[in-house]
């Protein structure tokens, strides 16, 4: 079963952008796979905090791209979502931080906030800057 069904209605019609989001989904839908899998506790959250590190990690990568091309065109969205894109890494740095010092980080409601964010990010402000981009790239 996949958990995070891409689809067509999250494309912002910039393929290198469209990519990185399908990438960030696949990531998401390994968390789940592995969780469903592994009964072992520690295992789990192993495979958590793992895949939160690789979301950072691409996710940085990811939003650096959106937001050069913002700025290399002047798209006067830019500043609200950077903005999104800061708290969505900030949500993320808590999570491994309360891990670190000792809390468990629960699964599902994790993977459940990041699937959340991702669409509601992709759809309510990724998608804006699609038509102005497109025009301009
Ligand atoms: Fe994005
Ligand atoms: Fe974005």
């Amino acid at each position: 079963m996949i958990f995070f069904i891409w689809k067509e209605e999250y494309l912002t019609n910039i393929s290198e952008l469209d990519s990185q989001h399908q990438k960030l989904v696949l990531l998401i839908n390994n968390l789940y796979a592995d969780l469903v899998k592994c009964q072992d506790v520690s295992q789990k959250q192993a495979f958590v905090v793992n895949a939160l590190k690789e979301l950072i990690d691409y996710g940085c990568y990811h939003f650096e791209a959106e937001e050069k091309l913002m700025l290399k065109y002047g798209y006067s969205g830019y500043a609200h979502h950077k903005e999104e894109h800061e708290r969505f890494k900030l949500q993320i740095a808590q999570f491994l931080k309360e891990q670190s010092e000792g809390s468990r980080i629960l699964s599902f409601p994790v993977l459940v906030f990041v699937k959340d964010w991702l669409v509601s990010h992709v759809i309510e402000t990724d998608k804006q800057y699609g038509p102005y981009l497109s025009a301009r790239i």
